[in-house]
């Protein structure tokens, strides 16, 4: 009885030990970049928006208005050297030109729309791909970003964006086609580029 008993939790563990091997090896570099890009990803949101919100409460929406227009580039520059990646915004309906979405980050504005539509979309969605060299790993990866009450004053109805507010963006961006959002919105991306 012992001996078979033996045998039977042998053969298990030889059997645990195949499909163990046959399983793909995870890539651990891979999935510390993941990690690593994400989170410095939800950081620059963050402190993005704290900079946006102190500003709205200091000067209202037009002082912050004029204020980001300009900090969102610097601010996107400084945290990506800061970082040692490539971190930027993008959108579909572009206030700025230099936020216009390449071909990956398209697809996954689509995808992530479709994924919305589908209802299987949570806060923790994120999308990425890996590019591949003989000299270095380039992990491409994005987060979406959703409307929230506050944006509506600079990206809602016309109604709800103030007479000198659409006064300023026109002169500032004439091309622009961020408004006529509603909370819970696709706005965009935060797309992060790094090497690993
Ligand atoms: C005070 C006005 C104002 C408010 C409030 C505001 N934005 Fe913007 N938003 C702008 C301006 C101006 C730009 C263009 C910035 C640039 O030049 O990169 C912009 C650009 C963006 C972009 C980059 C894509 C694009 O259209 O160029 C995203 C994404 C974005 N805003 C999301 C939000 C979200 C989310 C909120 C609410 C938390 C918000 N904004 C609130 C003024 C505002």
């Amino acid at each position: 009885m012992g001996r078979i008993l033996i045998l039977v939790v042998t053969s298990v563990l030889i059997l645990a030990g195949c499909v163990k091997q046959v399983e793909p090896k995870k890539d651990v570099k891979l999935e510390e970049a993941k990690l690593t890009a994400s989170k410095a990803a939800g950081e620059f949101m963050k402190e993005l928006k704290t900079i946006l919100v102190a500003e709205m409460k200091k000067g209202g929406p037009e002082s912050a208005l004029n204020v980001c227009s300009d900090t969102a580039q610097e601010f996107a520059k400084t945290y990506s050297t800061m970082k040692g990646m490539e971190l930027r915004r993008v959108s579909f309906m572009n206030r700025n030109e230099a936020n216009v979405p390449d071909d990956a980050e398209l697809m996954w504005l689509k995808e992530c729309e479709n994924m919305m539509k589908a209802d299987n979309f949570n806060k923790d969605t994120v999308f990425f791909r890996v590019e591949r060299s003989a000299k270095s790993n380039t992990l491409h990866l994005a987060k979406p970003i959703l409307l929230v009450e506050e944006c509506v004053v600079c990206h809602g109805t016309n109604e709800q964006i103030p007479g000198n507010i659409k006064k300023l963006i026109a002169e500032k961006y004439p091309n622009d086609k961020a408004v006529n959002f509603s909370p819970g919105d696709l706005r965009g991306l935060v797309s992060v580029k790094m090497k690993f």
